[in-house]
């Protein structure tokens, strides 16, 4: 029998460390994890939390201003080739009433998250977020509305937005173009997360755990990727098939490997804003749960009007589609309370 390449207990010494790793070393340690190894690097990631922020969750509002979309990433239920995805876009006012009830629901950051819709112009957006910015001072404005140039993040920062949340769904070149149709790439993807930060946005990254032909060669890369990037928040979640997608049959994530990872995020970057996802909640009834307690320290109920919640179907059984407002905030704020944590009130932003 060949002697394994690596020790888990040294890897796992050096991530603690030295928060960083190679390539195969990272590759390693999230191949050959084992209950043992997963529960140490869980108590690491959760000694560094605390020790950065305390017990507290922050909370962000996610909006999801429209589900029209002109991509057509092969996983996602609104891409456009899906004919049955139902599609709405907020209006000025809509978004505004959004904002209106999650400030007065204690939320101090506002998602507005969306598909990739010509009708979101720069014109359309400006003035969207300086009202936004005039009638909440205090709250951060974060976007989530895939690559546009550089003049264009240039004039929505000029607006206000704070922060800009763009996963680079992989790492690997390769990969990304197994994920995605050719009218899109794998450079443009990263020109956009690198002029974000330029600009000044805190920028968000974060990729799929589970998405299809992911290996774990490709999650070291991922894992390398905010290693070297160094962005303030980074978004991951299990990949969930949605039934209208080229992906249909393909597995979904799993809970394990993805609290996993959220760990090992943690151990890389201390100061990193994670979210427990509403798809690792979707797949395991106390998912979100688990990802604080592996180190999150976000979670971002949903704060669109309930007509539209349904049609902003990314993925098949997506939860919290029923609720008000009011009831996800209050069901989160239970949930975070339930295992020692708690939210607060506060824009949350990155502590550096
Ligand atoms: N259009 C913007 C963009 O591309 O960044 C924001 C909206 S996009 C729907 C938000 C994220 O949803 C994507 O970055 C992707 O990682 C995630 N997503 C899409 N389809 C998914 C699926 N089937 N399972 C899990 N996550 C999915
Ligand atoms: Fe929406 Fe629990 S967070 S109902």
């Amino acid at each position: 029998m060949s002697s394994p390449l690596f020790d888990q207990k040294e890897l796992a010494d050096k991530l603690i460390n030295e928060h960083k790793l190679s390539l195969r070393e990272y590759a390693f340690l999230i191949e050959n994890r084992t209950q043992e190894s997963s529960e140490t690097l869980r108590e690491a990631a959760v000694k560094v939390r605390r020790q950065i922020y305390g017990d507290e969750v922050y909370l962000r509002g996610l909006i999801e201003i429209s589900s029209y979309c002109k991509n057509d990433c092969l996983y996602c239920g609104i891409r456009k080739s899906n004919r049955a995805a139902e599609r709405y876009r907020l209006s000025e006012e809509e978004i505004l009433s959004c904002c209106r009830e999650g400030y007065a629901l204690g939320y101090r950051t506002f998602v507005l998250q969306g598909g990739e819709d010509l009708w979101f112009t720069d014109e359309r957006l400006i003035p969207l977020i300086e009202e936004i910015k005039k009638e909440f001072p205090d709250c951060a404005v974060t976007l989530s509305l895939g690559e546009r140039s550089k003049a264009s993040y240039e004039a929505l920062f000029s607006a206000g937005a704070d922060r800009y949340l763009l996963r680079h769904e992989t790492a690997d070149k390769a990969h990304y173009e197994r994920l995605h149709p050719s009218s899109m790439s794998f450079e443009n993807r990263m020109r956009c997360l690198e002029e974000l930060k330029e600009i000044g946005y805190q920028v968000g990254c974060g990729f799929m755990v589970g998405s299809p032909y992911q290996t774990t060669e490709t999650l070291a890369e991922d894992l390398k990727f905010v290693e070297t990037f160094k962005p303030d928040m980074c978004g991951i979640g299990p990949f969930v098939p949605h039934r209208n997608t080229p992906f249909k049959d393909f597995p979904q994530g799993t809970a394990e490997l993805c609290c996993f990872l959220l760990s090992v995020l943690r151990l890389i970057s201390p100061s990193l804003l994670l979210p427990s996802t509403t798809a690792l909640g979707t797949i395991d009834p106390n998912g979100r749960e688990k990802g604080i307690l592996a180190g999150a320290n976000v979670v971002m109920p949903n704060l669109s009007p309930t007509e539209v919640r349904k049609k902003y179907e990314l993925y098949d059984n997506k939860i919290c589609t029923g609720e008000e407002s009011a009831q996800c905030r209050d069901c989160l704020e239970r949930r975070i309370r339930s295992i020692g944590y708690r939210v607060v009130t506060s824009r949350g932003d990155v502590k550096k």
